[in-house]
């Protein structure tokens, strides 16, 4: 089941309207994101909590590592660059952390505030090997733009 991002967007506009609590946000993204679409394995965020630092947020799926330092990972380099990680190949990635063995492919997005900070990064993984697209990248970011207001 290929995820309806029209429909999708919608349904978390409509949940979080009016909701400025940022636990209660990234809750509600990442429980209708992973409900979305089969290819989401693990769906959460790691929030920035100091210069360099990054600890978990919200998520969905199995156990995810509680803190990565800005130097490391999809997530890290996300959070370094700015710039989304639309990985193929995790296994090609390096320095890839690897919270289950069972990843094979991953999309990470910075997400940004309302003052255009860094606040966290919404990383999706998947069993599934180039799982992800840059429409993916592209839809996924509108709907975060829309909840958090960066
Ligand atoms: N794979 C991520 C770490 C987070 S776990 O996958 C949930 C990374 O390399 O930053």
């Amino acid at each position: 089941m290929a995820v309806d991002y029209d429909t999708l967007s919608k349904t978390i506009l409509a949940l979080t309207e009016g909701e400025d609590d940022i636990v209660a946000l990234m809750a509600t993204v990442v429980c209708e994101l992973h409900h979305s679409d089969a290819r989401f394995d693990w769906t959460g965020f790691y929030r920035v909590v100091g210069p360099e630092l990054l600890k978990i947020g919200p998520y969905q799926g199995g156990h995810g590592c509680l803190k990565i330092p800005f130097s490391r990972g999809v997530c890290g380099a996300a959070a370094r660059t700015g710039q989304a990680q639309l990985v193929a190949d995790v296994e090609a990635f390096p320095d890839h952390i690897a919270c289950a063995s069972s990843t094979r492919s991953e999309l990470v997005l910075p997400v940004w505030g309302p003052a255009d900070q860094l606040i966290a990064v919404l990383d999706i993984d998947s069993d599934q090997p180039d799982a992800f697209t840059p429409e993916d990248q592209h839809q996924l970011t509108a709907i975060l733009h829309q909840v958090f207001g960066g």
